[in-house]
């Protein structure tokens, strides 16, 4: 049952209404990356779902990629147990062995059977990976308007030029571009330097932010004493914890005159500042619960300059 409400905001130029901060599913089901099954399991994920709901969050992010399908047939198992179905983006990955439209259709029927569902909210182009058109791709994502397999549709890790090709395509078709989700947060602002988030705003298209905790060392519980676990202690680790030692210092710091808010929700509420709809990734109610608390109050104009200049060397 949900607890509170939180207003929606439109996704691009749709009809399509979500929160303005979401939930990423990746780790639910990847064992690969991100441990599933060691720490935590279904019982933990389905209370990242629940305590995301209560909180108002309900704007689901998954791939059929993500666990090679387990992600898509949790978050479906989960929604048919609940009552007010939430927002449900799912993505289309264009393995180069997928050669024409009908297989981004097929693949987007399995994904629909795998989530229990006749109809996603949103369905995105994973990757532009050649060796088919993103053209091609775009007038598949029409058709799958045309079908009423999905309400919405988006792509994801296209740069501004891919983006704006595939903006073109869809809307000779009659379809507004929803979204673009890629990689964004206080560690990775490639989007405010490529053009990619204004042309965005250009175009109207909504930019939806993955990674936004930088995989968790947003939320400062990383160090060089504590290094993440897995694939992750490969990238983040020794000189380059501590140097982000100082901007999770600056986002404790900006955290407590608003009433304790933790590192992590500081970091969220920035990209919200931004115009851009994090999808934090959540293992249990817990995180799902402490990354909601980045929804309801704002940093001031003055405290998004501070974390732009920090975070400036490090991103
Ligand atoms: N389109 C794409 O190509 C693409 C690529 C990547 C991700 N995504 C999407 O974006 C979503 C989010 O990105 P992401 O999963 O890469 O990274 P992220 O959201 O930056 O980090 C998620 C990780 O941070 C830790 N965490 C989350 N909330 C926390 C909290 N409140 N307190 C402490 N730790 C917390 C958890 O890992 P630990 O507890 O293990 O530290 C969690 O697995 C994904 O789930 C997926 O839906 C899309």
């Amino acid at each position: 049952m949900k607890e509170q409400i939180i207003e929606t905001i439109p996704l691009g130029k749709t009809a399509l209404r979500v929160t303005p901060l979401g939930v990423g599913t990746w780790q639910w089901g990847d064992s690969m990356f991100w441990g599933y099954g060691k720490g935590y399991a279904a019982d933990e994920i389905k209370a990242a779902f629940d305590a995301s709901l209560a909180a108002g969050i309900t704007f689901f992010d998954t791939a059929e990629i993500y666990g090679q399908g387990k992600s898509e047939r949790f978050l479906g198992r989960f929604v048919s147990g609940n009552g007010d179905r939430p927002v449900i983006a799912t993505k289309f990955m264009p393995l180069p062995w997928r050669l024409g439209k009908g297989a981004l259709l097929s693949a987007l029927r399995s994904s629909l059977a795998r989530l229990g569902l006749a109809q996603v909210d949103l369905y995105q182009i994973h990757w532009p990976m050649a060796p088919v058109a993103v053209e091609t791709w775009a007038d598949a994502l029409a058709d799958a308007v045309a079908a009423g397999l999905t309400r919405a549709v988006g792509v994801s890790n296209y740069n501004a030029d891919q983006m704006r090709r595939a903006h073109a395509v869809l809307a000779r078709r009659g379809v507004p571009l929803a979204s673009n989700q890629v990689e964004y947060s206080l560690l990775h602002r490639a989007p405010e330097r490529n053009g990619l988030a204004d042309a965005c705003r250009e175009l109207g298209v909504t930019l939806i932010a993955y990674s936004p905790l930088a995989k968790g060392m947003l939320t400062g519980k990383y160090t060089p004493a504590n290094p993440p676990p897995g694939l992750r202690g490969r990238r983040y680790r020794g000189e380059l914890l501590a140097g982000i030692q100082p901007l999770t210092g600056l986002l404790r710091e900006i955290g407590g005159s608003h009433g304790g808010k933790a590192p992590g929700q500081v970091a969220l509420n920035w990209l919200m500042c931004k115009d851009a709809i994090p999808i934090p990734g959540a293992k249990s109610a817990r995180q799902a619960q402490d990354n909601a608390g980045a929804l309801g109050w704002r940093l001031t104009a003055e405290e998004v300059v501070a974390l732009d200049g920090a975070s400036e060397p490090l991103s």
